[in-house]
């Protein structure tokens, strides 16, 4: 166990030697948009993290085959993707060669991040603070995961780099980089697969509201909004919940309890990130009011969802690549498991993450859409000013 443990390690360690041999290549060719990317959320972004919590299980990690199979290394970083991520495929869009660096592997030498010349360099060059299974409660993930980075750990990592940084009078320099820099935000499934799932394990759940639980995912969300803008972030681009109740995991649990909507999923767990794209995109138009300079990109992941099941209909969406059980769905990718002949004919990896094609097409999305599901403005207009 102790060996495989270190030949993971290994392999994580040359890939993102790679990596920074192709990001060196790419910034000689090109320079990227924005100074730096900052990266906030769960498992559709995590690049890493989750590896270094000793305390997070086998179900919320992805350090292991066959994940990370398409990368360039052909070697499993902790990315839940055959290849790349929503983070990585809108960082190349935006000129690096892949996601920034996972938080945890720069921090984990406690002594580096205490160095403020250290901390400078990370800062500069973007972190990924994104945790598998993590969610806008701080609560969310544990029951699954054990442990996992909350978005609100999430946001204080990033606050008190800065406040590291203050201290060292480049304060001028600072702002200006992260004001300039991206914030990328891919969060809230996870509460939302929590609670649906629970009101599926126990039927009659007296007192349940839903409109109260999406407000407090809200009132949430809009304090770590708060919390990064007044830590200098200005460019936000947000990602919401998408068709959630139509991950193979959770196709299972529709058939089980009842309750499938005209997709054949979910139909809870749907209609709860339906109700709460609205609430999201209110609260990001209010901020935009009350904070001045604050810039945003919403998309409405659910339409584009929808529309890229009309446009690619011969794609198969009911069952995961790799996965085992009914539609793939009963658990985790491992190297045992089932795997399809043609990742790129399947809308969804494993039991919860889509494939690495699918995050690519959404990342264009984010980065071009003319208003059709990104509001009010793309990821590439979001940056250019
Ligand atoms: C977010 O939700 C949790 C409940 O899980 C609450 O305890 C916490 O204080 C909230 N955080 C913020 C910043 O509102
Ligand atoms: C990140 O946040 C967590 C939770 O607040 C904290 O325990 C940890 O010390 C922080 N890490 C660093 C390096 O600041
Ligand atoms: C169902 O929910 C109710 C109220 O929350 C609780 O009292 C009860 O113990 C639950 N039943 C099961 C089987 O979990
Ligand atoms: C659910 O909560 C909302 C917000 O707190 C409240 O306005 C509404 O009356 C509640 N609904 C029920 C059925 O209790
Ligand atoms: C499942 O739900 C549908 C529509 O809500 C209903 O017509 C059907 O009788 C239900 N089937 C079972 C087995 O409960
Ligand atoms: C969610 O379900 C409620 C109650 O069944 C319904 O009134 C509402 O229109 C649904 N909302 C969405 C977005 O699906
Ligand atoms: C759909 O995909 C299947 C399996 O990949 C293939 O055999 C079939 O020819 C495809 N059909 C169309 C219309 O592209
Ligand atoms: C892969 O996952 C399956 C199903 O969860 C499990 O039975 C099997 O032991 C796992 N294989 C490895 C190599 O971990
Ligand atoms: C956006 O692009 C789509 C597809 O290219 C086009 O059909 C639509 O008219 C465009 N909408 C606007 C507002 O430009």
């Amino acid at each position: 166990m102790a060996s495989r443990g270190g030949a993971f390690a290994l392999t994580v360690v040359l890939c993102s030697v790679l990596a920074l041999a192709l990001q060196g290549g790419a910034a000689a060719a090109k320079r990227p948009l924005v100074p730096a990317m900052f990266v906030f959320g769960d498992s559709l972004v995590d690049v890493g993290n989750n590896n270094h919590l000793d305390g997070c299980n086998v179900l919320c990690k992805a350090n292991y085959p066959r994940y990370g199979m398409d990368l360039p290394c052909h070697s499993p970083t902790g990315r839940f993707s055959n290849g790349y991520n929503l983070a990585d495929r809108l960082a190349q869009r935006l000129g690096f060669a892949e996601s920034p660096p996972p938080f945890l592997s720069l921090s984990s030498k406690a002594a580096d991040v205490a160095t403020a010349d250290n901390t400078e360099r990370m800062m500069a060059k973007g972190v990924n603070f994104a945790s598998g299974g993590s969610g806008l409660l701080s609560g969310t993930g544990q029951p699954m995961c054990g442990e996992v980075l909350s978005m609100a750990e999430q946001v204080g990592n990033f606050t008190s780099l800065v406040q590291m940084l203050e201290n060292i009078d480049r304060r001028n320099k600072l702002a200006r980089l992260i004001a300039k820099s991206l914030v990328f935000i891919t969060v809230g499934s996870n509460d939302l697969f929590e609670y649906a799932g629970g009101v599926a394990s126990n039927r009659s759940a007296p007192g349940r509201n839903d409109t109260e639980f999406l407000q407090g995912l809200v009132s949430n969300y809009t304090a770590y909004v708060k919390d990064l803008y007044a830590a200098g972030a200005r460019k936000f681009s947000v990602v919401s919940p998408s068709l959630v109740g139509c991950c193979p995991s959770q196709l299972k649990i529709a058939r089980a309890v009842n309750d499938t909507d005209p997709f054949g999923c979910f139909g809870l767990a749907n209609n709860l990130s339906g109700q709460l794209y609205p609430m999201i995109a209110a609260m990001l138009d209010g901020l935009s009011r009350e904070l001045p300079g604050i810039k945003y990109s919403l998309a409405d992941s659910i339409q584009m969802a929808v529309n890229f099941v009309i446009s690619h209909g011969n794609i198969t969406r009911d069952h995961a690549c790799c996965g085992s059980g009914a539609f793939g769905g009963d658990s985790v990718c491992n190297s045992t498991v089932p795997l399809c002949p043609d990742r790129s004919k399947y809308l969804f990896w494993d039991w919860f993450h889509p494939t690495d094609a699918v995050s690519d097409i959404t990342a264009h999305q984010l980065f071009v859409d003319n208003g059709t599901f990104v509001h009010p403005i793309n990821v590439h207009q979001l940056v250019a000013h």
